[in-house]
């Protein structure tokens, strides 16, 4: 009641049309006037309700991303004939216009791709630390939503690097499409309402110079709130994506968009240089593998920790005794054993993984032999405290400070297959749209470990691998995922979520292939998360489904955390090696949208 109530007054209050220039204040009243009644921008801008996954299926083809818009790009691009690693970048780009929030050419990510008869590779364009950063660096920033925190950016290098090396079409007939919605405009759903809204509706947003430039870009042009229905047009943006498509990556490396970066690093303090742009390189990395039963998975090799943790997780699995015979969903003992592989997988990963350029990471990481070894110090019946398991990792005392990201699947006709996980880090980045371009930069500098040293029991990773360095790739938790069966694509699974993203992949890796459950199942049901430290078991609370095994793991001596939230947004195609049917599903918790080429 007070829902609705509220929400028609918010609607009464945009109704009247206010110029461009009340935008801001408008959006102070909205706040002063909803506060004695004890509501928040989440009240006045309600999440879309819960849908049911979205699946397709067909032979001719598969794209399954977070928006209607970037799977209908992709799906066209394999209609007329452009493969799948066309169709990834078409999608890469048309996130970019649809879903700005993770959409990204100011960000970075991981593009895993399979082809017939070929190895397995990971296009790898993970932002850069600017050279001028020292280790002392994060003494001095202190906030997230800054330009000193975007790394130099992957995103356009790493589309055009796929593009030319395993591309069919014309890379400006791939992002034509993208340039005529946000020249023309793209009709916006609830979902893109709701994630402009939430940015738009926080104070300081509103208040800041330096975020003027973002409620410009992003701020519906009559000043109200965004309604699904309306139209949003993004003409700077058309002109970045006009200068990429004709022009290349130097465009955006060397050209006027490099320019435009580096004159919003003088004026917002940052250190990214025109000479840090036109160093960047994108690279083809040979992906982390390992054998599973009669799979085989393939992830995202360092600076990703996801590929290292997601197949470690799996091994010492493999080496226990793993319960399959239970029909409910999620047991105990399964909840446990899995916590357990979490927990192990995730010191392992703070004890070892950062940028290889920099750092050398042990290859008996991935192997069996270190999976059993983990898997022996898991007793069956009770939780291992986290900080048993430090070793040589010194934990200290003391506050912990909290600080988006999209993935999508495409299969096309012939098998090859895409698996591709891209971010900006947090939802709208540093939320600096880089003036007269259109485009957000990332706030990606946040994954480097901000405090050298201090490693404690809240969360925060101080360890050596993924400290700062000039020029040095941030970890990251993205695990664009893969698992082939007879050399050919079965599963293609991904997520947004920081660190829940390897967890993510792994509850829906073991549903999958050891449950047997259907992929559509796997998705839609709740997952749970456990990083080490905090040393607490989350779970999705919404369908009640670990209400009943609750006291059972309380019991194995677990902190639990029932949670609200919803964990990730997994895009994933399934394939009947047999028939050749490739099933695709969206995940509810977000917009998604999964199409099949008829
Ligand atoms: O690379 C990483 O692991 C993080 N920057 C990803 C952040 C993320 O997934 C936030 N999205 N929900």
């Amino acid at each position: 009641m007070k829902n609705i109530r509220m929400s028609s007054y918010y609607e009464m209050l945009y109704t009247i049309p206010l110029r461009r220039a009340m935008i801001p204040l408008s959006i102070v009243w909205l706040t002063l006037l909803t506060a004695p009644f004890g509501l928040n921008a989440q009240e006045v801008n309600p999440r879309p309700p819960r849908e049911p996954v979205k699946v397709a299926e067909g032979k001719h083809g598969m794209v399954v991303t977070d928006t209607p818009f970037a799977s209908q790009v992709g799906r066209d691009i394999l209609a007329k004939g452009g493969n799948a690693v066309d169709a990834a970048v078409g999608v890469s780009i048309a996130l970019q216009v649809s879903w700005p929030e993770a959409g990204n050419i100011g960000g970075g990510g991981f593009m895993m791709i399979s082809r017939p008869d070929e190895e397995v590779v990971c296009v790898s364009y993970r932002e850069k630390a600017p050279a001028a950063v020292n280790e002392h660096s994060f003494d001095k920033w202190k906030e997230h939503y800054h330009v000193y925190m975007a790394g130099v950016p992957g995103t356009v290098r790493g589309l055009a690097l796929a593009h030319e090396k395993y591309g069919k079409l014309p890379w400006k007939e791939i992002i034509e499409p993208s340039i005529v919605a946000s020249r023309d405009g793209l009709e916006v759903d609830a979902y893109l309402a709701y994630s402009l809204n939430s940015v738009l509706l926080q104070g300081f947003i509103q208040k800041e110079d330096r975020f003027a430039e973002l409620r410009r870009v992003y701020g519906h042009p009559e000043g109200r709130p965004w309604r699904a229905g309306d139209r949003l047009v993004q003409s700077d943006l058309a002109v970045s994506l006009t200068l990429i498509a004709e022009e290349g990556p130097s465009a955006f490396y060397e050209g006027p968009i490099a320019d435009k970066i580096a004159d919003e690093m003088q004026r917002g303090g940052g250190l990214m240089t025109k000479q840090d742009l036109k160093d960047y390189t994108a690279k083809v990395q040979t992906p982390i593998k390992g054998e599973f039963g009669p799979y085989t998975i393939y992830g995202a090799a360092p600076p990703s920790s996801g590929g290292t943790t997601v197949l470690m997780q799996m091994q010492i699995l493999e080496a226990l005794d793993f319960p399959t015979g239970q029909k409910d969903y999620w047991t105990a003992d399964q909840v446990h054993l899995m916590t357990e592989a979490m927990r192990r997988s995730f010191r392992e990963r703070a004890a070892w993984l950062g940028d290889p350029d920099f750092v050398s990471i042990p290859e008996h990481l991935i192997t069996k032999e270190h999976a059993k070894k983990l898997a022996a110090t898991i007793d069956p019946t009770k939780a291992t405290p986290s900080t048993e398991i430090a070793g040589d990792i010194e934990l200290t005392e003391g506050p912990y400070e909290s600080p988006q990201t999209t993935h999508f699947s495409v299969i096309d006709k012939d098998g090859i297959a895409v698996s591709s996980t891209y971010t900006l880090e947090e939802t709208f980045g540093c939320r600096i749209v880089v003036k007269g371009t259109g485009f957000l930069l990332n706030n990606e500098m946040g994954d480097f470990n901000w405090y050298p040293g201090y490693t404690n029991h809240e969360g925060k990773i101080g360890t050596k691998a993924n400290r700062l360095a000039p020029g040095k790739r941030m970890l990251s938790s993205m695990s664009p995922t893969m698992v082939l069966q007879d050399g050919k694509p079965k599963l293609l699974i991904g997520s947004p979520g920081g660190r829940t993203i390897i967890n993510t992949v792994s509850n829906i890796l073991v549903q999958t292939l050891v449950l047997n459950r259907p992929l559509e199942e796997a998705i839609d049901g709740p997952r749970f998360h456990h990083q080490w430290f905090p040393d607490v078991l989350r779970y999705e609370a919404s369908d009640g489904v670990f209400a009943k095994i609750e006291d059972d793991l309380k019991a194995r001596g677990y902190t639990i955390q029932p949670w609200s939230g919803r964990q990730g947004c997994a895009q994933g195609i399934i394939v009947d090696t047999e028939t050749g049917v490739a099933k695709g599903v969206g995940d509810w918790r977000r917009g998604s949208s999964a199409l099949a080429v008829e």
